[in-house]
């Protein structure tokens, strides 16, 4: 039987990345190979044998990979994004990247050139699929974040999160403005307005309050006669929810497993 090994790049070796590169390299049968690991933290990349770690980004290609993961902030899709999609396909998992409009109707532009394809994915966002399959019939999608201040990195907004001492909202308007102000929070959001009724017409609310300690996205949609109310209320490490790495490592395979078994789409 013959079976391409598909070959993965890695940017980013945080919480995510390191989780993800575990998960790849447990099931053997995936058909996916990590064949590069670049972090702008050297450290974070000590444990790795020598020719799995990428010190100059630009070298990438001389990995041939056939997809890229960005699992590091939203700094390397604006840098490297096109230069990456230039020569292969390219995830990127801080999707509040999208809320420059220049920088994504760049990446449309780059895959029409190159035939690439640029990946997004669920990530926090449960019920991608319903809202992106009715984006057409949305009249309002309203999603509130709510979070512990420590959790939060506020340094884009300029306000410090030790300050906060009660429940405070800290945007309340379209998604488009909430990315830059918080773009390592906000990646959940991000993806709700890109797969529904996009950055200027969802409607984004983030509230922190030193009081809780889990973090919750509560998705709110109606139009077409249809209502749509998604909760996930979870735990949270850093800037990221529990069941992230694993929603991280199931796109990744959904879009790089060559493996066999039943796979669901
Ligand atoms: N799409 C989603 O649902 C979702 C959910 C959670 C987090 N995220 C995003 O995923 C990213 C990773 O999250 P994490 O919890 O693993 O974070 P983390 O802080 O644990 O790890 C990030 C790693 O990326 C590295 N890094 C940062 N900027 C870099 C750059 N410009 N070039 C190279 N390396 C760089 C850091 O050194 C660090 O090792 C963050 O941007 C976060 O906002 C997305």
């Amino acid at each position: 039987m013959a079976r391409k090994t598909k070959r993965i790049g890695f940017i980013g070796y945080g919480q995510i990345g390191m989780t993800v590169h575990q998960m790849i390299d447990r099931d053997q049968a995936n058909g996916m190979e990590v064949v590069f690991v670049h972090d702008m933290a050297s450290e974070r990349l000590k444990d790795l044998p020598d020719d799995l770690v990428l010190q100059d980004l630009g070298d990438f290609h001389s990995r041939d990979a056939d997809l890229v993961v960005e699992m590091a902030h939203a700094d390397v899709t604006r840098q490297w994004g096109t230069t990456i999609l230039a020569k292969t396909d390219y995830l990127f998992i801080s999707v509040t990247a999208l809320a420059n409009q220049d920088l994504e109707q760049d990446i449309q532009q780059t895959t029409y050139q190159y035939g690439t394809r640029a990946f997004i994915p669920h990530g926090g966002v449960v019920g991608m699929d319903a809202l992106l399959e009715n984006r057409d019939v949305w009249e309002e999608v309203h999603v509130t974040m709510k979070k512990p201040p420590k959790n939060v990195d506020c340094a884009a907004a300029g306000v410090d999160p030790e300050s906060i001492t009660k429940e405070t909202v800290l945007y309340d308007g379209p998604t488009r403005g909430v990315c830059p102000l918080f773009p390592r929070n906000t990646n959940t959001l991000a993806a709700i307005a890109y797969a529904g009724i996009g950055f200027d017409r969802t409607h984004s609310t983030l509230v922190v309050n030193p009081q809780w300690d889990t973090a919750t996205v509560a998705i709110h949609a109606h139009g077409g006669g249809i209502e749509l109310d998604v909760e996930r209320v979870e735990g949270i490490t850093g800037v990221t929810g529990a069941s992230t790495p694993a929603s991280i490592y199931n796109t990744v395979q959904m879009i790089g497993s060559s493996g066999p078994g039943i796979h669901l789409r």
